[in-house]
């Protein structure tokens, strides 16, 4: 396995490999980061793995600078999976002349409204940032396809609207959600979470599985299911940011009549946000 910091180094060593699979991460990987790995070395004969923090993706109040950076960890787990490249580029190397703040020099990706509902309403640079560095990456790196997790469901939405809509020549392909076994979707976040938070972490999932089983009963509209859960879910102590039933083919808020839905959730335990959905097939009533 190669580790390289350039994209000039980068391009040169993957311009004599045949096809390329391409997984975007933001480092201190776990078996959810790895899986889409293993999704990846079926489509390819060279798999690149990019471990970038993105400055640009991060609002001023969040956790850049306390987000963890673990490349010596990241890449024994990436070399032990048999992954081929691994692009680590400083924030010089892909936002040249960024100061750290001001985004005025830089040019960004104008994204459509859904990028400012769900967790775009509370991060308003979050979808846009994550555009512009995962354009960026794809020019670098040329992919054939590019392996993206269903954990960040709305990003993975984006993405695929990003592809077709600026013609990138890449397949996107999804990767399931990998969870504890309570149902807590493994995240970078979890490393958190002291023991006691640790045990309360799964009830997110837990609240949008009952959204499922409220949907499937059938005796309650849907904005009134969304405001059960998320009341439920802040009586055990979490800042609830959105409960929300979305059809899972265009994420507008769901009707009676959409068969596929997804049920997605952002909440905050003490000082750390989470996010999670639930891909669930309802029967259109007529
Ligand atoms: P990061 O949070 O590191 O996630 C990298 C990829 O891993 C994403 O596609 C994400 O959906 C996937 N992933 C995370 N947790 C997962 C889990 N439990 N199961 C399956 N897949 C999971 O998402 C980003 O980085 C960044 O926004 C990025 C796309 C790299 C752009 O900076």
């Amino acid at each position: 396995m190669q580790l390289i910091h350039s994209s000039a180094e980068l391009k040169g060593v993957l311009s004599k490999r045949k096809r390329v699979a391409f997984v975007p991460t933001m480092g201190n990987l776990h078996a959810g980061h790895l899986q889409l790995v293993e999704i990846a070395k079926q489509h390819a004969d060279c798999v690149v793995v990019s471990i970038f923090v993105n400055p640009l993706q991060f609002g001023p109040n969040e956790d850049l600078d306390k987000y963890p950076r673990t490349l010596a960890a990241d890449c024994e787990k990436l070399e032990a999976i048999g992954a081929n490249v691994v692009f680590a580029p400083s924030v010089s190397e892909m936002y040249p002349g960024f100061n750290g703040k001001s985004l005025n020099q830089n040019v960004t990706i104008n994204l459509p409204a859904i990028a400012s509902e769900l967790c775009g309403a509370s991060r308003s640079v979050h979808f846009s940032g994550v555009a512009t560095i995962v354009s960026k990456l794809f020019n670098i790196v040329q992919p054939n396809v590019a392996v993206f997790g269903k954990k960040d469901f709305q990003q993975l939405f984006i993405i695929r609207k990003l592809v077709n809509q600026l013609n990138f020549p890449i397949e996107i392909i999804a990767g399931d959600t990998v969870r504890e076994q309570d149902g807590l979707a493994l995240s970078s976040r979890n490393g958190k979470f002291n023991p006691a938070e640790k045990l309360q972490a799964a009830q997110l999932h837990l609240t949008l599985r009952e959204v499922v089983e409220a949907i499937k009963l059938k005796q309650k509209d849907f904005i009134t299911i969304e405001a059960d859960a998320a009341q439920r879910l802040s009586e055990k102590g979490w800042q609830v940011d959105y409960i929300s039933i979305r059809s899972s083919a265009t994420l507008q808020p769901a009707s009676k009549n959409d068969g596929n839905l997804v049920i997605l959730g952002a909440a905050t335990l003490n000082e750390t946000r989470l996010i999670d959905n639930i891909e669930f097939c309802a029967k259109p009533l007529n």
